[in-house]
């Protein structure tokens, strides 16, 4: 049995996936053994060249895989107005000459899942349409699944509508057949992510630790800074990040049982998380839901996984 943890981070780069890509590349307790990339902040083209962009820039060994271009069953939608055309508005890289694996990403999903001796930690920060395919296409998986950490949902406002989270909100049927697999789940929702801002003391720390890894970080962090601001936040949460810190180190977090319930009627609370932390609904918790984290810890662990990056 191998020190390390067996992960396979699902995203949607974006710039806090980014974050939270080069967190799981570099920790030494992770073994990032792929990343799947899936339609979600842009169209999956988007998302799935910023993820290369990512490895090839920070020269990562990981392999990079296309998953689903649409969600299940909702028409698709973006979030350009947060990330940019692009879907990583803000760095600039040189031009891609790596390729991602022919494989499809929910194929290796199930393989690896299959084929592993230990059970693997999933970490989707995206839309849950990949690890929802998946599920539906292969069920036996979940007892090869260790835990699924993922950031979407929260028990409070939304972001994407009053009610919904981006993430659940853009495929709110596949979020219902990942909180209804009966697969452990640690559920990080703005209610804690909007913690976790990248002020410019933290944009400035990162850079001033004078590496690309470093730099790479006040590139992406500069640029939401400004568009997260919508909300009326003085600075761009790391929403994904958490849920790969918590893998590295969950006692940097607080959280709390609940039941979790995703809503699939079509009307103001579509793809909201209803989380129910006291029993009401007489259901027994499918998910840790994260209330709180220690900053100081959280931000540390941060720069000592960027420091070791190149
Ligand atoms: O609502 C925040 C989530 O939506 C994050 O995962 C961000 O990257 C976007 O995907
Ligand atoms: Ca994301």
């Amino acid at each position: 049995m191998s020190e390390k943890l067996k992960v396979i981070l699902d995203c949607d780069v974006g710039h806090d996936d980014a974050i939270a890509l080069m967190l799981g590349a570099s920790h030494p307790k992770i073994d990032l053994l792929g990343i799947t990339a899936v339609a979600g902040n842009q169209v999956l083209k988007k998302t799935l060249a910023n993820t290369l962009h990512i490895v090839q820039h920070l020269d990562l060994n990981i392999p990079v895989y296309a998953g689903m271009d649409r969600p299940m069953v909702r028409e698709q939608m973006v979030a350009g107005e947060i990330h940019g055309e692009s879907g990583l508005d803000g760095p600039v890289f040189d031009p891609l000459t790596i390729k991602e694996e022919s494989e499809h990403a929910v194929s290796y999903l199930i393989r690896t899942l299959m084929q592993s001796e230990e059970k693997i930690t999933l970490v989707p920060v995206g839309p849950l349409t990949n690890i929802g395919m998946a599920l539906r296409l292969a069920p036996e998986i979940i007892h090869k699944i260790d835990r699924i950490v993922l950031m979407g949902g929260s028990w409070g406002l939304g972001n994407y509508t009053a009610a919904a989270e981006f993430n659940i909100l853009a495929d709110p049927e596949a979020a219902h057949v990942v909180f209804t697999s009966g697969v452990p789940i640690v559920m990080m929702g703005l209610d804690l992510t909007h913690q976790a801002l990248a002020d410019m003391n933290v944009i400035e720390r990162m850079e001033g630790i004078g590496n690309k890894a470093g730099k790479l970080f006040g590139d992406i962090m500069r640029f939401t800074f400004e568009t997260q601001r919508m909300f009326g936040l003085e600075a761009g949460p790391v929403h994904d990040v958490t849920a790969m810190a918590y893998v590295i180190d969950e006692s940097i977090f607080e959280t709390k049982p609940a039941y979790v319930e995703i809503c699939l009627d079509h009307g103001s609370c579509y793809g909201r998380t209803v989380c129910d932390f006291h029993g009401i609904s007489g259901k027994e918790p499918n998910a840790l839901v994260g209330t709180s984290l220690d900053l100081k810890r959280f931000w540390d662990l941060v720069e000592t996984a960027l420091h070791d990056l190149n």
